[in-house]
């Protein structure tokens, strides 16, 4: 299954050569000079190479052509930890994860309160929705309800394993209508999937009545629960929902590395769920195995203690920022955005938006939400990209 903030119909930038792109990591990772042999040849678990003496830099190094503002990855690079793990750990690669995996797994659960077995790995968490799509599915007699304007990844894995979908708008506010979900769910409903914060539009239901939502729901099927974008909203621990799993509902949480954590293209990601239906989920999404260096990346963010703390504001000042230059240019934003992104009218269908911007060398998504042809999502992005954005904007819908 592809994933749906890389389908765009905007072009790419041309891709750097390997010797360029090459050069740009080592100068990026300050390696240029430092250790490049030994990465270069490898070398056996005990001689592992030793993480450079200076830290990694934190963003990534892109090719300043295009300002890539559509995919709602994190500018700001993964955890300068997980740089130098996977660097240090890069040999051990040549074994399955599977140890590496069952450590990863007790961390999480630790962090998360629930038993090891409620964990469950995947490579990203792209292949969760698209696998939980497919069981709910039930070989086409399924139902999944949810909300539109969503991510698309369960959705659209019902509909391709022949199964119902019902969907109910958005409030008028941009929100998720709990209510109205509530009123669809019947004895033919084999799942309900809520994003929160929700994507595209960024907004949050409120965490009592979600709450209470999911225990309702899940009395009939299991409720999905997407925090990929839950670490950068402004209250993390009023919204968490575990608690639901570890009181043993029949609550899904999915979580991702790809966002806070800045790991979109290393691809780790991870549910939270009841045993049996973990195990369920664990095996329909393993595939062969689960990335190792991922999992390295992932267990040392996790001890990271500074580093979620640290993008928090970020992300926030960045959303911000996007809120501010999209009102000022007197566009309708949608709410109360929580995560990575806006969502706000363009005036014009969003194909030609995108088109326009990338002209100016910005990157935003181009493909539309259902009832929102004429709306477009923007992603934070570095502070050059922010500027670069901020003066496409003004050209664009001046
Ligand atoms: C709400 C939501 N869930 C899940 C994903 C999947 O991300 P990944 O496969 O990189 O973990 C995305 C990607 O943008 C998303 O927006």
């Amino acid at each position: 299954m592809r994933h749906p903030d890389i389908i765009t119909e905007t072009p790419s930038p041309a891709p750097e050569t390997p010797a360029t792109s090459r050069r740009a990591l080592l100068r990026g990772l300050g390696l240029a000079s430092v250790g490049v042999a030994a990465l270069a040849t490898g070398c056996s678990k005990g001689e592992a190479v030793a993480a450079p003496a200076t830290a990694a830099p934190v963003a990534p190094v892109v090719d300043k052509s295009v300002a890539i503002m559509g995919a709602n990855e994190s500018p700001f690079g993964p955890s300068k930890k997980a740089i130098a793990a996977m660097i240090e750990k890069a040999s051990l690669t040549a074994r399955y994860a599977d140890a590496e995996g069952e450590e990863l797994k007790k961390q999480i659960a630790a962090i998360e309160g629930v038993d090891p077995q409620q964990i469950f790995l995947a490579n990203g968490s792209t292949p969760i929705l698209a696998a939980f799509g497919e069981i709910i599915a039930a070989r086409g007699k399924g139902q999944l309800v949810t909300s539109i304007a969503t991510y698309e990844g369960v959705p659209r894995s019902v509909l391709e394993y022949g199964a119902e979908l019902v969907t109910v708008p958005l409030t008028s506010d941009f929100g998720i209508d709990l209510d109205a979900m509530a009123k669809k769910i019947s004895k033919k409903t084999t799942a309900t999937y809520v994003c929160n914060p929700n994507n595209p539009t960024g907004n949050m239901v409120d965490p009592v009545k979600l709450r209470a939502f999911a225990i309702e729901a899940s009395k009939t099927a299991p409720c999905f629960i997407d925090e990929a974008y839950l670490h950068l909203c402004d209250d993390f621990n009023a919204n968490v929902m575990t608690s639901l799993v570890r009181e043993g509902h029949n609550v899904v949480i999915g979580r991702t590395f790809s966002k806070i954590y800045g790991m979109a293209g290393q691809r780790l990601g991870y549910g939270i769920a009841q045993p049996e239906l973990a195990m369920k989920m664990a095996m329909a999404t393993r595939m062969g195995g689960i990335n190792h260096l991922g999992i390295i990346a992932a267990m040392a963010s996790l001890s990271d203690a500074e580093f979620v703390p640290a993008m928090q504001p970020k992300f926030k000042a960045g959303r911000e920022r996007l809120h501010k230059i999209a009102t000022d240019l007197g566009r309708k934003v949608a709410g109360n955005p929580q995560a990575s992104f806006v969502f706000f009218d363009v005036g014009m269908p969003n194909k030609e938006f995108a088109d326009k911007m990338m002209a100016e060398g910005v990157r935003v998504v181009g493909r539309a939400w259902p009832g929102y042809e004429n709306w477009t999502r923007i992603c934070v992005g570095e502070d050059w990209e922010m500027d670069r954005c901020e003066a496409a904007m003004k050209k664009v819908l001046a």
